[in-house]
């Protein structure tokens, strides 16, 4: 799995680099799949809202109306209805690059599964919005849907008459059947929404809005290919005779030359795939490390490690130890990743203070912040041979590979946010290093959501913990590369370590090196 994975993180990094040339990063149609998918659901809510006002319900009327539409008033009616046909489609193709991205990323194991697993009964839900739709249109096409959707309903033994009987000859379908058919057709997508809106519930600031650039653009080029190929009807439907030949949609009705021969073979290929779908986060069992734990003797209830939680782990509750603080905070096992990033956000997690035993607000059980602290110092502690460098590396980077030298410490962490910046200052100011390298994911598709965008923030002194105005910025480098990036990283690092002005106390040429990489429970 973790081959198939590698390879499409290559494809998809290759992909998102070329698209950055044209969209920018910020507005790359790769990194806001899932923002698409919702802007997409209400482009089709307000074209169906629009169709929906001209259309007649009536099986004896349906085709006219839908004729209409696209006849006299294609220059509104119709444009609304290639619009929903069109972003109908363009749900599909970004929903399955949703899916096939995360899965890329690996982003949907142990506490992760949640929205993974609602996931899968969101593609069931898109495809029924999908097929009754076409059915509405009462073509050729949609009598071939009927059909073949209800002869694969009546495979399985679920109503007690043959639904399909229903389609044997004009006079068996009755107007109700039809307005059932509308009913599911506005009823499903209500559930979609409700399913989309659970979906996100364990992660924090989801982005359900692309950037109205990229926005924009989605809305010219649904307009342009309106107005190029105008959705069109296949001919009346006419239950005398057999719908064939008709032009299948290949998004939606895919598996419907399958289900049109074999619908057992159809039932199997769905249950299996929705299976392995459904089964894919728990597959092989992982072994969770210990989940963040609070020390409320250091905690005075700030609320910064709740803000920056990007799993929606953390909340603030009254305080139970009797001390003057209101509140404390508490962690909900079953949403916490050890992601680390609120040991980076916490104001008591500073590797200046003096204790003996460095104890923070909240704490990584299997790799706490003193451990860090003194991997810092051990890694640096090494004889130096040139200007020496301490990249502090995300182990879901471009970094993962970095090996250290006499002149480069490596930190390795679950994220880069999990590090303070006061860590920046304390390596530059105590002279364990000449330069500091924070490697963490690509922005476009950090591993753990929002670490690379708390890091930037916390550098930019516009979040809290930020990085002290007396640490020289020409000592720090911040370097975003994806886990298939690692030569870029390596080139980055050279160049800080070339420009670095040297340290007034350069320790001056010694062999050796050591590196502070995640202990081995960290690893999995
Ligand atoms: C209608 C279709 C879908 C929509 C609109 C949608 C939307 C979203 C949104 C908005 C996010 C949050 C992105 C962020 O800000 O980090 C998200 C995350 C995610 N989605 Fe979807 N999604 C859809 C279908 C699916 C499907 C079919 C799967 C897989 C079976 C899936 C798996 C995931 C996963 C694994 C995450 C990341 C959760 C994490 O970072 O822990 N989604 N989705
Ligand atoms: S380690 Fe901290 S920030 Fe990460 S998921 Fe757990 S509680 Fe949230
Ligand atoms: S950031 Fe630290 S002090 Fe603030 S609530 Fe969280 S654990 Fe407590």
């Amino acid at each position: 799995m973790h081959f198939i994975q590698m390879g499409l993180r290559s494809a998809f990094d290759y992909a998102e680099r070329a698209l950055d040339r044209l969209f920018g990063p910020n507005a790359n149609p790769l990194g806001q799949l899932g923002a698409l998918g919702y802007f997409l659901f209400w482009i089709v809510t307000v074209s169906g809202f629009y169709v929906f006002a001209v259309f007649d319900t009536g099986v004896a009327r349906a085709f006219q109306s839908v004729e209409w539409m696209s006849g006299p008033h294609w220059w509104h009616a119709g444009l609304m209805r290639s619009f929903h046909r069109y972003a109908s489609d363009l749900m599909i193709v970004v929903m399955l690059l949703h899916l096939v991205r995360e899965f890329a990323l690996d982003r949907f194991r142990g506490a992760r599964w949640f929205s993974w697993f609602t996931g899968v009964p969101l593609i069931a839900f898109l495809y029924v919005c999908g097929v009754t739709g076409y059915w509405l249109v009462w073509d050729k096409l949609a009598q071939y849907v009927a059909t073949t959707s209800t002869e694969l309903l009546d495979w399985m033994p679920i109503f007690g008459e043959p639904i399909a009987r229903n389609f044997l000859d004009p006079s068996s379908l009755s107007d109700r059947f039809f307005t059932l058919l509308v009913f599911l057709h506005i009823a499903v997508p209500i559930i979609l929404l409700f399913v989309m809106w659970v979906h996100i519930q364990r992660i924090s600031g989801p982005k359900v809005n692309p950037p109205r650039l990229l926005g924009g653009i989605v809305l010219v080029a649904l307009t342009v290919v309106s107005l190029l190929m105008p959705a069109v009807s296949q001919g009346p439907a006419d239950l005398a005779r057999i719908p064939s030949p008709v032009r299948l949609d290949s998004l939606y009705l895919i598996l419907y030359p399958l289900a049109d021969r074999a619908p057992g073979v159809a039932w199997v290929a769905l249950a299996a795939i929705g299976v392995v779908l459904a089964l894919v986060p728990f597959l092989p069992p992982r072994r969770q490390p210990a989940i963040a734990k609070v020390f409320l003797d250091h905690c005075n209830g700030c609320g910064r490690c709740v803000a920056d939680c990007p799993y929606e782990a953390l909340q603030l509750a009254p305080r139970t130890d009797g001390a003057v603080y209101r509140s404390e905070v508490v962690v909900d096992a079953s949403k916490c990743v050890s992601c680390g990033i609120c040991v980076g956000s916490c104001p008591s997690t500073t590797p200046f203070r003096r204790t003996g035993d460095l104890v923070t607000g909240i704490d990584l059980p299997d790799y706490s912040f003193a451990r860090m602290r003194a991997d810092v110092i051990a890694a640096c502690a090494a004889p130096r041979e040139g200007r020496r460098v301490l990249a502090i590396v995300c182990k879901h980077g471009g970094g993962r590979k970095l090996a250290a030298s006499p002149d480069l410490a490596v930190l390795e962490l679950p994220c880069v946010a999990m590090a303070p910046p006061s860590l920046v200052d304390f390596a530059l100011s105590r002279k364990l290093a000449d330069g500091v390298a924070i490697v963490g994911c690509s922005e476009r598709s950090c591993y753990n959501r929002l670490g690379v965008e708390w890091t930037k923030q916390r550098l930019a002194q516009e979040r809290d913990p930020y990085l002290r105005s007396r640490v020289p910025r020409e000592r720090l480098a911040t370097i975003w590369a994806s886990a298939t990036e690692t030569g870029a990283v390596a080139s980055a690092i050279e160049e800080l370590r070339t420009n670095l002005p040297p340290l007034a106390s350069d320790a001056g040429p010694r062999p050796g090196g050591l590196s502070a990489r995640q202990p081995e429970e960290m690893r999995s």
